[in-house]
């Protein structure tokens, strides 16, 4: 257990709100530069990594100014906005983003939760929002991590949070609430989610057992539409309602979009405007506490892989990173990426033309679900820059061939 961890029994208080406020105060104060581990190797662009090291294995570049700047959009998010770690758990971006105001985490599994308490300690919330956890994770998470805020989507799960996680009356447990499919590349309400009428039965649930309620929802990973969070939000209000249970918390998740090429993404104050709005409308408490987390939106743009071209055939090139490695998102036809091609040596550029990409594996999944638009001139030896990688790359690679995209280096400082 932590040693400065607070609890809710420690403390009259009015509310979530208030506690949270302590919370805030009773942080102890780190150093807010540190660094840790090992620093990455910097570069000031691309351009500067390709020179200085020719790279024959592919290279994932962060770059924390990105994600500073990202930071920045969310603090004008009107509650609190928490990191999901599984998008990208490299340290330097979970440092950044916490030295830039993002304190909170989502976290899925006992390893992260781990990490971001080897990171931080208690400077940092945890909010352990994966509604399939093992019992021994929620207890360690509870009684080695202090972690009080829990998800569930069914009657077990609540159940186990129940038995396995330190009672009293800081605990607040969330029922994931299912939504309605939004236009969202990625759907997260098939998984998880309760449907309306079983969220008020858990809700009610939850409350009879003397434990603080709250709702979350997950309108959909790249959710490029802001009325997809009112319409959550209209849907939470009106499950609350019908349970007659006082909200403690308000999540409303992830899914805020990054600005990908060829999507119809509007300004993040969009999404807030909307979800300002639609909590207006309903029959919250004072003290309850609104909160989002983001995991694309906020790294997206702070990652890039430089993959190399070790074949080309006709209109087909194979290069050395692919699904199995950093670039697991683009098996999906719709995604796409700023592409730019770095040529090995000077030569007049072909004509733009559209080329079918595969990754270094076996595998014939191994391919990209959209061919990429790149000079006609590519050839062995080239090297292909693919931006906006920071979401779900590095987290989803794996060793499958022996092929590991494990080179990385930072973007500026
Ligand atoms: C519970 C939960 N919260 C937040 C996120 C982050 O979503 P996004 O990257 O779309 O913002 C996810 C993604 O899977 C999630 O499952």
């Amino acid at each position: 257990m932590n040693a400065h961890k607070m609890r809710l029994s420690d403390y009259a208080f009015n509310g979530v709100h208030e506690f949270l406020e302590r919370v805030e105060t009773a942080r102890p104060v780190i150093e807010r530069s540190r660094v840790v581990g090992p620093a990455l190797p910097s570069f000031e662009n691309v351009d500067a990594v390709i020179a200085e090291l020719q790279p024959a294995e592919p290279v994932f570049c962060i770059e924390p100014s990105k994600l500073r700047e990202a930071a920045r959009r969310f603090s004008a998010f009107p509650g609190r906005a928490l990191y999901a770690v599984k998008c990208n758990p490299h340290p330097l971006v979970l440092e950044t983003l916490f030295n830039a105001g993002i304190a909170d985490f989502d976290v899925a599994s006992l390893e992260e939760v781990r990490l971001i308490d080897s990171l931080f300690g208690s400077a940092a919330g945890q909010f352990f929002n994966n509604p399939a956890k093992s019992r021994p994770a929620i207890r360690i998470a509870s009684s080695t991590h202090g972690i009080r805020f829990y998800t569930a989507d069914c009657e077990d799960e609540i159940e186990k949070i129940l038995q396995e996680a330190d009672t009293g009356s800081d605990l607040i447990i969330a029922v994931r609430l299912a939504t309605k499919p939004a236009d969202a590349r990625y759907v997260l309400s098939t998984k998880f989610g309760a449907q309306p009428n079983e969220a008020v039965r858990l809700l009610k649930m939850i409350q009879q057992r003397g434990v603080k309620a709250g709702i979350s929802f997950h309108v959909g990973s790249q959710c490029l539409s802001p009325v997809a969070f009112s319409a959550a939000i209209a849907l939470a209000g009106k499950v609350a309602d019908t349970a007659g249970v006082t909200l403690s918390v308000l999540n409303v998740g992830g899914g805020f979009p990054a600005p990908y090429p060829g999507d119809r993404v509007q300004g993040i104050e969009s999404y807030f405007a909307s979800i300002f709005h639609a909590k207006g409308g309903i029959n919250l408490p004072a003290g309850c506490l609104l909160l989002c987390e983001p995991g694309r939106s906020l790294v997206a743009e702070a990652g890039t892989t430089i993959a190399q071209v070790v074949v080309r055939r006709g209109k087909s090139i194979y290069i050395n990173d692919g699904v199995f490695g950093t670039l697991q998102e683009l098996t999906h036809p719709k995604e796409n990426r700023p592409v730019r091609l770095v040529r090995s040596h000077s030569r007049p550029a072909g004509v733009t033309a559209e080329f079918k990409v595969y990754g270094p594996t076996c595998d014939s999944n191994d391919v990209l679900g959209a061919p990429i638009s790149l000079p006609g001139d590519v050839q062995e030896g080239d090297w292909i820059e693919f931006g906006m990688m920071g979401a779900y790359s590095l987290s989803m690679r794996t060793k499958f061939n022996g092929f590991h995209t494990d080179k990385l280096v930072m973007l500026g400082n």
